[in-house]
């Protein structure tokens, strides 16, 4: 059975802040957070986790890691667990982002494994896919993300345990976005894969949010969308005037 999807408005904090600017950021979404009309989701760099934990505490926005190691601890320097994020008081966790998939050559079995692991921890992952640009000029974004999406969701994930984020890697940064027919066409598509795949109570119910140069001015066109349930925000959602305004776009 298909449920209302909630609107899910995800800021995507990158490598940015020092504690007090990401104390005051988050008391200031905090702050809005009631008028939001969409569930709101902040995830900061790890350092700041514990800070912005408490800056929202009492609040209804809630709080996402940016990546998660698979294992529940061990001998990975510089990773951090699931179990941690869930310790230090994250309901979400960011997996498969296209920068550490570029970065860190993350594959869809790692990003899987990551998945697993947030459910494991009782988090909620978001899991990101998306097309480069020579793959769109050539043709194959359905088939690339598709492909994605296939080999980075859990075979047991449910649609309460599970979002999926759709940014094509041209559109991050660069204040660019797909015609919202594309975003429409490959969030329909990404519904139908999954449907076939994890059946079709997982494919109604499961959030797909778009990301990639979201700002207040494109949140309303691209959150109208019928297959899109709400945004991973990166440079928007640095600045809590601008987040909100997003969120405000999106109810
Ligand atoms: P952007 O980043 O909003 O700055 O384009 C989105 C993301 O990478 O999640």
């Amino acid at each position: 059975m298909a449920t209302p999807r909630v609107m899910l408005i995800a800021g995507n904090w990158k490598m940015n802040g020092l504690v007090d600017d990401g104390r005051t950021l988050a008391q200031a979404v905090a702050a809005g957070a009631s008028e939001a009309g969409c569930e709101l989701l902040v995830c900061p760099p790890a350092g700041l986790l514990s800070t912005v934990a408490a800056a929202l505490s009492g609040s209804a926005v809630a709080l996402g890691g940016q990546d998660c190691h698979p294992e529940v601890s061990g001998a990975h320097t510089g990773d951090i667990s699931a179990e941690m994020l869930s310790d230090i008081g994250c309901g979400f966790v960011i997996v498969g982002h296209s920068e550490r998939r570029a970065d860190h050559g993350e594959s869809d079995d790692l990003v899987r494994a990551k998945a697993e692991a947030a459910h494991r921890a009782g988090l909620t992952a978001v899991i990101c896919v998306g097309e480069t640009e020579a793959e769109r000029d050539a043709g194959q974004a359905d088939a690339v993300v598709g492909k994605q999406v296939l080999g980075s969701v859990p075979e047991n994930a449910t649609a309460a345990n599970t979002v999926i984020a759709y940014e094509p890697v041209w559109a991050i940064g660069t204040g660019r976005t797909p015609t919202p027919e594309d975003v429409q066409a490959i969030h329909s598509h990404m519904r139908n894969v999954v449907s076939e795949r994890h059946g079709g109570e997982f494919g109604a119910n499961v959030r797909l949010l778009y990301g990639g140069s979201v700002k207040p001015g494109n949140a309303t066109e691209l959150m109208g969308l019928e297959d899109v349930d709400g945004a991973l925000v990166g440079g928007a959602s640095l600045v809590a005037e601008d987040f909100l305004a997003i969120a405000a776009n999106s109810g």
